[in-house]
């Protein structure tokens, strides 16, 4: 695993971005895994910056994201649809019906899951997946619990991470109890890693994470079996 400790979150967001844009340069029609949360703003605005700037061209990438709220339609302002689209989408040269955000008001979830994973099944796996990591040590929203669940899943949010994202909502009861996450096995599958955490209050989850042993009940754990992680903290 490599380790990159950055004092500032603009440091983390230059450096995540730049592994991004040296992928995409060198692989256009790269498939990449995109990750939501207020971790990935600025890497998503320093993309935009450099593709305006052209630096680095998304006309033939191809993204997939890690989740969605379940009941929430793509141009609800708080789901990760509207985020990606609002954050990044909006503002690169990358075709719209090349990216992909899991359904959150799907008529039927079995089929978008099974669905969402013979996508990324079809696309060959993600070239490198953009992570977070939660406070209870969730990636995407694969939430701890007795074994790690492989495919694209429903799941019941935590109420830590219920708390934990209010603040994006006027109210803890407005966000949504359940998600559709994108399982470990397709995480598993990325040639790259990039998980991005920033200020004190991760500093714990990243240490058990890739310092203690791996175990469903801290899903980011599992990462330490992947062959090529990066993880870009920043102290502040
Ligand atoms: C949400 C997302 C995760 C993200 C996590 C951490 O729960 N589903 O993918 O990693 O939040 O978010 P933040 O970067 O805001 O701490």
């Amino acid at each position: 695993m490599n380790f990159i400790k950055v004092k500032t979150y603009e440091e983390l967001s230059q450096k995540g971005a730049a592994m991004i844009a040296a992928l995409v340069v060198n692989k256009p029609k790269a498939v990449l895994g995109l990750a939501t949360g207020s971790s990935p703003v600025g890497i998503y605005k320093n993309l935009a910056a450099w593709n305006k700037a052209g630096y680095v061209d998304f006309s033939e990438v191809t993204s997939v994201n890690l989740d969605e709220y379940l009941g929430l339609k793509g141009d609800h302002p708080q789901s990760y649809r509207y985020f990606m689209q609002e954050n990044l989408f909006n503002h690169v040269n990358i075709r719209p019906e090349a990216t992909h955000v899991p359904n959150g008001c799907a008529e039927d979830y079995a089929k978008e899951c099974e669905g969402y994973d013979a996508l990324v099944e079809s696309l060959g796996g993600t070239d490198l997946q953009l992570l977070g990591i939660g406070l209870d040590g969730h990636i995407g929203f694969n939430e701890p619990a007795d074994h790690f669940e492989k495919a694209t899943h429903v799941v019941d949010l935590h109420p830590s991470t219920i708390e934990a994202n209010a603040r994006f909502f006027n109210s803890a009861d407005e966000v949504p109890k359940q998600a559709v996450t994108m399982g470990m096995l397709s995480i598993m599958r990325a040639k790259k890693i990039l998980l991005i955490a920033n200020g004190p209050a991760k500093k714990e989850v990243l240490e058990k994470a890739f310092n203690g042993p791996i175990t469903p009940m801290l899903p980011a754990s599992l990462l330490q079996l992947h062959p090529d992680v990066t993880v870009i903290y920043s102290e502040q």
